[in-house]
């Protein structure tokens, strides 16, 4: 069989190779997204994988369909970019990578807890300036006399919770769907588990119910000084009500690996370009605030298991019509 994987990079084709190797199975790999220009590239293969974030064309399905492919393996957890419906009408069958490794980004929102609230940035920069003075500005928490609240225990909230029990910390969960999680105390009321945390952790899905869940009204719940890390995704967070938060005082500091307007920023380059986005711009400029590139998951497990998972459900689709991972 013969594959083509679009979007690939670099850390992602050695595993593609040895996959193939493994297999049996030609691996072609190229950098570009799939377009309807180089649809018609496809007819000597037999299936393809992508990672593209941005929204296919409409007309992609039927294009792929008239070149013989049946089916679209992503590399990512999301699938927001595919329109089900049209690719159902012509006999494409998409699949995703439900989970690639919890543990990649439950160890991050660890990282950055352990980062607020031991000060790190601050410390950092005080060292980078030669100041090596101590002061109430840089004391510290421990985590084995807080509260957190993982809110959304699924996958990726089951490790961070089960990560923040070993360091002795008091682990509360707000999760109206699952509240299968030992050493979790639930709380059928976000408001009060809110009040209740010293430090908030988001692990929820991207929908209408999670939209802006941190906004005014929660921030106003918080303890007075609480700490807030956000690796789930951006539009769970009201941002200006989070910039709001921290500079009253509400909100001590907060880590964000998301954000709601990333998408002409993250996994891009800007180094020698300007941002035009007023609050990412004040985010950065910030040392309550740490910023990072959406980019929790990006560990070798993750990559790995990202692209031969992909690989794999390609290879079921073609020879069986269906996959567990088909969205
Ligand atoms: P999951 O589906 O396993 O868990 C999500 C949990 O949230 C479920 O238990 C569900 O019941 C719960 N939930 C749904 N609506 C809720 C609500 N309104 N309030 C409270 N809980 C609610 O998902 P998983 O794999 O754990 O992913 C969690 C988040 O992490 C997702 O937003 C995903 O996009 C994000 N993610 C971020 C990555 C990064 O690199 N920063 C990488 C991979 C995932």
């Amino acid at each position: 069989m013969k594959i083509k994987l679009f979007d690939i990079r670099e850390d992602e084709k050695n595993f593609a190779y040895s996959w193939g190797k493994v297999n049996n199975h030609e691996i072609v790999c190229v950098e570009e997204h799939l377009t309807l220009d180089n649809v018609s590239s496809l007819e000597a293969f037999d299936a393809i994988s992508t990672q593209q974030l941005h929204k296919y064309d409409d007309d992609i399905y039927e294009a792929l369909n008239k070149v013989g492919i049946k089916q679209i393996a992503g590399r990512t957890a999301g699938f927001d970019m595919f329109n089900k419906e049209e690719a159902a009408k012509h006999d494409i069958k998409i699949t995703n990578i439900p989970a690639y490794s919890p543990n990649a980004i439950a160890e991050f929102a660890v990282c950055r807890a352990l980062e607020l609230v031991r000060n790190i940035n601050k410390i950092h920069k005080r060292v980078t300036n030669q100041d090596f003075t101590w002061d109430e500005n840089v004391i510290a928490n421990e985590l084995r006399s807080m509260t957190i609240l993982v809110i959304g225990v699924g996958r990726i909230g089951k490790v961070s919770a089960q990560l923040f029990n070993g360091f002795g910390a008091k682990v509360i969960g707000y999760d109206p769907y699952d509240q299968s999680c030992d050493n979790v105390e639930f709380f059928d009321d976000l408001k009060e588990a809110i009040s209740k945390a010293d430090l908030i952790t988001l692990h929820v899905p991207a929908n209408d119910e999670t939209m802006h869940m941190i906004d005014e009204e929660t921030i106003s719940y918080m303890k007075n000084g609480a700490y807030l890390v956000n690796t789930s995704r951006g539009i769970t967070v009201d941002t200006k009500a989070l910039l709001k938060g921290l500079n009253e005082g509400k909100i001590h500091s907060a880590a964000l690996d998301v954000y709601e307007h990333e998408f002409d920023y993250f996994a891009y380059d800007y180094s020698n370009k300007s941002i035009e986005d007023e609050i990412l711009k004040d985010l950065l400029s910030r040392d309550d605030v740490l910023i990072s590139p959406h980019i929790a998951f990006y560990t070798k497990t993750a990559v790995q298991n990202m692209v031969e998972i992909s690989l794999d459900s390609a290879l079921e689709v073609i020879n069986t019509g269906k996959s567990l991972n088909e969205i």
